[in-house]
Order: structure tokens, then sequence, then C-alpha cells
């Protein structure tokens, strides 16, 4: 199996969930932390290897695929101030990284996005990664994408992440049906169910993210589209679970839901407990608001 290169990230949405704070600014600008939402999401893809990443965007989101590129009139004001070291992080990052946006003009639902990434994939095998998802870890842990990329050079299969969720919570996601391999934690996927309204296949939910074989390009140009002219992603995964061509795994990581506001403070305020320098200081103020 060849090595693998690529990340797709499906950043079309006009991240209503979020209004009015997208108004304007792209869901994926939001920061967490000390950086925007994306920029997680891209770290996440080249710590676990990958190096072209293609961002899908609609055309009134560029602003996305700007982060990407160096904002010089800011960097030589940041020089000509001696703080030429602000930028540090984000330069190395974009020394690691070749950006590229894909157009896609018509929301079309995410099995769309990514298909309109099938050129630029080049018959390659690829990463999609979710931005809405932050799989965020400690240093002992390994990016969640790595955990897939291993598990597909070794089987040469499609891999999706999977993670058990409370039955009230499964309406939002798909769902995977599944059988046990040799491996514990490790599930072949016979077929995924979109957002469960009754009765979901088990409690094994799809946090948004994917390492797949080039097959799933051919699937998805069969996929009927829905009434409302959508592709779903999740026909394309149940074609390969029926062929015997997907794996789940259920991932090491802490993973947010961070198109969701309780899920965005939550992951702000586990990335702050990471830090010595904001965890003293964030116990001292919040702790009186608890009593
Ligand atoms: C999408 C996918 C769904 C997945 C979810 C993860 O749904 O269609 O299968 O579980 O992302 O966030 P969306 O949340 O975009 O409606």
């Amino acid at each position: 199996m060849h090595k693998i290169t690529r990340a797709v990230i499906p950043a079309a949405g006009w991240g209503t969930r979020w209004l009015p704070a997208t108004h304007r600014v792209p869901k994926e600008l939001m920061p967490l932390m000390d950086a925007p939402i994306i920029q997680w999401v891209v770290e996440e893809a080249l710590d676990s290897g990958l190096t072209d990443v293609a961002l899908v965007i609609a055309p009134q989101k560029k602003q996305v695929l700007e982060h990407f590129v160096l904002n010089t009139d800011l960097d030589g004001f940041l020089r000509a101030h001696g703080k030429a070291d602000w930028l540090e992080g984000l330069k190395q990052l974009l020394g690691r990284v070749r950006v590229t946006a894909v157009l896609q003009t018509e929301a079309r639902g995410l099995g769309h996005a990514i298909g309109c990434a099938r050129e630029w994939v080049s018959g390659e095998a690829c990463a999609v990664l979710l931005p809405d998802e932050v799989v965020l870890r400690t240093p002992s842990q390994r990016p969640c994408t790595s955990q897939l990329v291993e598990l597909f050079l070794k089987h040469g299969k499609s891999v999706i992440a999977l993670m058990k969720m409370p039955e009230q919570e499964l309406h939002k996601y798909g769902v995977a049906s599944v059988s046990s391999t040799s491996q514990s934690g490790l599930w072949n996927v016979a077929e995924v169910v979109e957002k469960p309204k009754s009765a979901p296949p088990s409690l094994l939910a799809l946090p948004g993210r994917y390492v797949f074989t080039h097959e799933v390009f051919e699937h998805l140009k069969k996929i009927e589209p829905q009434e409302n002219r959508e592709i779903q992603l999740t026909d394309a995964l149940t074609t390969l679970g029926k062929q015997n061509r997907l794996l789940g795994t259920e991932f090491e990581g802490h993973r947010f839901d961070a198109g969701d506001r309780m899920g965005w403070i939550e992951a702000n305020v586990w990335l702050a407990m990471q830090q010595p320098e904001y965890q003293t200081e964030l116990r001292r103020r919040i702790t009186p608001w608890l009593a």
C-alpha cells in the first residue's frame, strides 16, 4: 500500500449553527485558544504525516484559504517592532504544508463536497477531516488521523474513526453497523446509517475522520442524489462496507464538536487545562462560580 500524503477538508458550509458569529467570519476561523479551528485540524493532518491539504470551500469563504498564506504586511510590521517571533509558529506550519482551495459552488452535501476534490486527489488514497470536529490529544497520544493511516497501510482498506456515544446523541451522526475483528476496538463496518431517527445499528458514531482508498470516489459518482440534490458520504461508506472494504476504529484522543457552542467551550477549557500557566489561574477564577 502506498504512502498517503493528501487530506481533504470540506469547509464550504455557511455555519448557521454559529450565527451571528458567522455572519462574516467563517466558522472554521473561529479561535480555539490561540489558533483558528481550521489550523488545529490542518495540524492534525500534518502531525499524521500528510503534507498536501485541499480545502473545499464555497466562493464566499476565501478567507479560510488566506489563513494559510503569510500576511507579509503584518509580518513586516512585526519585524519592524521587534516582534518577528510572534508569527513564528504559523510560519513553521506554512513551511510544512501545501494548501490548495477546491471550489464547491453549490451546497449539495458532504459526499458532493468530497467528490469536488476528486481531480486533486488524482487516483491516490486520501484522508478526510471534518473541521467542525477537533480531536485534541495529550503529548503521549497520537493524532487521530495518524491512527487511521496506520490501519489503512496495514490492511489496504478504507478506515473510519468510530466513537461510542450515548444513544440520545446518535441522531446527529452517521452510525455504523459493525462486526468484530480479531483486534479489540477494530471493527468491520457493513453499513453506515446517517442520523438514525430510531433503532440505531450500534452506539458507534462517526466523528468526522476518514482515510479512503480511491474507491470512494467511484462510489460517490454513482450515488443517487436525494430529493434536495444532496449526495451523502454515508451512502458511499455503505457501498464500501457491503464490499467488505471498510474498517472502523475506536481511536484514542479527546474529541470535541467545535461546531456546537457547548463543545467549543469545552474544547477551549480542555486546552487551557493542559497548560500549567492557564490551569492554576483558570481553576482559581471559575471555582467560585461553581459553588
Ligand atoms: C456529518 C456526517 C455524519 C458525521 C458528522 C460528524 O454530519 O454526515 O455522518 O457523523 O458529520 O460531525 P453533519 O454534522 O455535517 O450534519
